[in-house]
């Protein structure tokens, strides 16, 4: 038992893996931790643990019997297409990186919601400019892309601070107090209530490029806030950024809050860090714990080791 390896793939080398091996080792004593790279037999490699691991990278792994992913999304394994076949992998699921996604998603909607931007612009200037148009949270509509473990967390702390919410997933979900749209078919409806949008979808096959300029023009033209917002903490595949763009010049858009772009880090040179209608954060609106990663990680492998079936398996077909 003691030969089987955890194997900690993680873009940035060595470096970057030594603080997760060392996570692992002090709770897995009785697997040896290992990273990419290290001199390991790839047959005694039973586990990897990876973030952004270099493609190719797993491919010849015999004895491999699950991948972790180190954060939530897996759409940086699914990519791979040296992912060995059959073997389960599973993704974390984590109430401390829900929480922080509900805080963020909060803080950008009520940013905007409560027009933060101006008024910081207005005490820059020394001007005193009240706004009695504002309206009441109830007034307007937010719709969440992605009904998830993040997108409800967030959709019922917004509805709790009174807007009026609604979430779109693949299939139906049921939630108190939220309007439920489902699939394709009512993807039209969905986005013809939504004032703010927020992306909050996993990047797979079907939804890569989703968020482009024909759907933003669907979105709601009579709402409250003068014009649609978009805030996207999902992944930057999900979006067209020319498009994101084209549509705040033209007004399609009024504002956008980006968390995620197609590169990261954003290139310097993009037009988006100057945009005036655009906020960018650097990927961080939900960062994991490592120490509370390591713990769920650390957890799966002792029940899997225990004959217990591993929890948040992703379906590969399905690709989330
Ligand atoms: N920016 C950050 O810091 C950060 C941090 C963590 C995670 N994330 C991103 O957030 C994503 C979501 O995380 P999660 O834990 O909430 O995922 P999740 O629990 O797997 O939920 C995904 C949701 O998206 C829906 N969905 C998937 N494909 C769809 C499609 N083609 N059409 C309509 N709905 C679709 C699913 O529908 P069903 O309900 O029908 O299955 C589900 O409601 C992650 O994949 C990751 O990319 C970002």
């Amino acid at each position: 038992m003691a030969d089987d390896v955890l194997m900690v793939a993680v873009d940035g080398g060595p470096g970057a893996a030594a603080p997760w091996v060392e996570a692992f080792a002090r709770r897995l004593p009785d697997l040896a931790v290992a990273a990419l790279g290290d001199a390991v037999d790839p047959a005694r490699v039973r586990y990897v643990a990876a973030w952004k691991h270099p493609h190719g990278a797993l491919a010849a792994l015999p004895a491999l019997e699950a991948v972790f992913s180190l954060g939530a999304g897996v759409d940086h394994l699914l990519a791979d297409p040296g992912l060995p076949a059959g073997v389960p992998v599973a993704r974390v699921v984590d109430p401390d990186l829900t929480n922080r996604m509900s805080e963020w998603v909060l803080l950008q909607v009520l940013s905007h919601h409560r027009q933060a931007r101006r008024y910081a612009r207005q005490q820059a200037e020394s001007r005193w400019d009240d706004d009695p148009r504002q309206p009441a949270a109830r007034a307007v509509r937010v719709g969440v892309m992605g009904l998830g473990v993040l997108g409800l967390d967030a959709a019922a702390k917004l509805a709790l601070v009174g807007f009026d919410v609604a979430g779109w997933s693949r299939s139906r979900r049921d939630a108190p107090g939220l309007a439920c749209y489902a699939g394709a078919a009512e993807l039209d409806d969905f986005l013809g209530r939504t004032d703010i949008l927020v992306v909050l979808l996993p990047l797979t096959p079907d939804t890569a490029g989703l968020v482009d300029a024909g759907l933003l023009r669907r979105l709601a033209r009579d709402g409250r806030l003068g014009g649609p917002v978009l805030i996207n903490a999902g992944r930057g595949g999900l979006q067209r950024e020319d498009d994101i763009l084209a549509c705040l010049d033209d007004g399609t858009l009024r504002a956008a809050t980006l968390d995620v772009f197609a590169r990261e880090p954003l290139d310097r040179a993009s037009p988006l860090w100057r945009h005036p209608g655009v906020t960018v954060t650097p990927h961080n609106a939900a960062l994991s714990d490592p120490e509370a990663v390591a713990d769920l990680i650390a957890g799966q492998i002792l029940a899997h080791r225990a004959g217990r079936p591993l929890d948040h398996v992703v379906d590969r077909v399905r690709a989330y």
